[in-house]
């Protein structure tokens, strides 16, 4: 596992006691995944039971709740790679909270009927990770998840370009790109579309700190590794200025990638049909 990676296992350790103060763009992405699946579920005729669902990158469980009410009778893996994150969620007789990787998930393959995972796919290797969602997935299971598209933090990026050409922002990939790497993982009925969420912020740096908090800042080798200079922050700021707003906060747009697939084979009644 490369360094960037024990980094990024190690900030949101250190985050975890007090992620959902501070997670007010998951908080949303999460509440618009939950209304993909409900979507998904008004759409169907049949009724979709999950008996296992798996939310990967679960956090402090913040979904667990809201699947629970959908699927009353399911139960959850959450799975997290930060033992830390893990211990902030509250023990619950349908939930079983796992210590594991997304690009080597610990579960039996073909287990799960339902994958569902909120924000944590832009940390990671798509490719990998999609690949080992599938084979977790049960023959005719179901995945929605979220990540973050090309172009989150245009803002940002923008005014970084004005002062030198090293990477300071994450590339990541267009909702087609992601579409094309399930379909070339044969996953079935694969919708992957996007929306913009534009949140303010009091300063630049604020901005720069929100960076962290949802895996946008650089983990590229040729980023520059200092700390950024009060002058470069001030020249950063200047750059910034244009997008500005009326009331004077700084704009930073996330832009917020669905994926949803499903894995081939039998088909088990999908799309799904909450229970009553
Ligand atoms: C932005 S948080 C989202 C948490 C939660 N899904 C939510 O909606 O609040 C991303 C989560 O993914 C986890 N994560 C990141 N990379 C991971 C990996 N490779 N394997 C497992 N979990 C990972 C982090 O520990 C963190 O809890």
């Amino acid at each position: 596992m490369s360094l960037e990676h024990h980094q990024i296992k190690a900030a949101f350790s250190k985050a975890a006691k007090h992620y959902e103060k501070h997670a007010v763009l998951q908080k949303e992405a999460l509440a618009r995944l939950l209304d993909r699946v409900d979507f998904d579920a008004f759409e169907s005729h049949q009724a979709f039971l999950p008996e296992t669902i798996l939310d990967l990158g679960c956090g402090t469980g913040w979904a667990i709740e809201p699947l629970l009410k959908r699927f009353p009778d399911s139960t959850i893996i959450a799975a997290d790679f930060s033992a830390d994150m893990l211990r902030q969620i509250k023990p619950h007789k349908q939930v079983e909270t796992r210590q594991t990787d997304a690009h080597a998930i610990d579960v039996h393959a073909g287990s799960i009927d339902l994958l569902f995972s909120n924000l944590m796919l832009q940390w990671c290797d798509e490719q990998t990770v999609l690949r080992e969602i599938k084979r977790a997935l049960k023959p005719g299971g179901l995945v929605h998840l979220t990540t973050m598209g090309q172009h989150t933090l245009h803002e940002l990026r923008y005014a970084w370009s004005q002062i030198d050409d090293k990477p300071h922002v994450n590339h990541f990939l267009p909702a087609n790109e992601l579409a094309d790497l399930a379909l070339r993982q044969s996953y079935d009925d694969v919708i992957a579309d996007s929306e913009l969420i534009t949140m303010t912020y009091a300063s630049v740096i604020d901005v720069m700190k929100d960076l962290k908090n949802i895996g946008a800042h650089n983990t590229d080798d040729k980023r520059s590794k200092g700390l950024t200079s009060p002058r470069t922050l001030k020249e950063l700021a200047k750059h910034y200025e244009q997008f500005r707003t009326d009331d004077g906060l700084y704009p930073a747009t996330f832009e917020l990638v669905y994926l949803r697939a499903k894995k081939s084979g039998e088909d088990k009644g999908l799309p799904l049909r909450i229970k009553d």
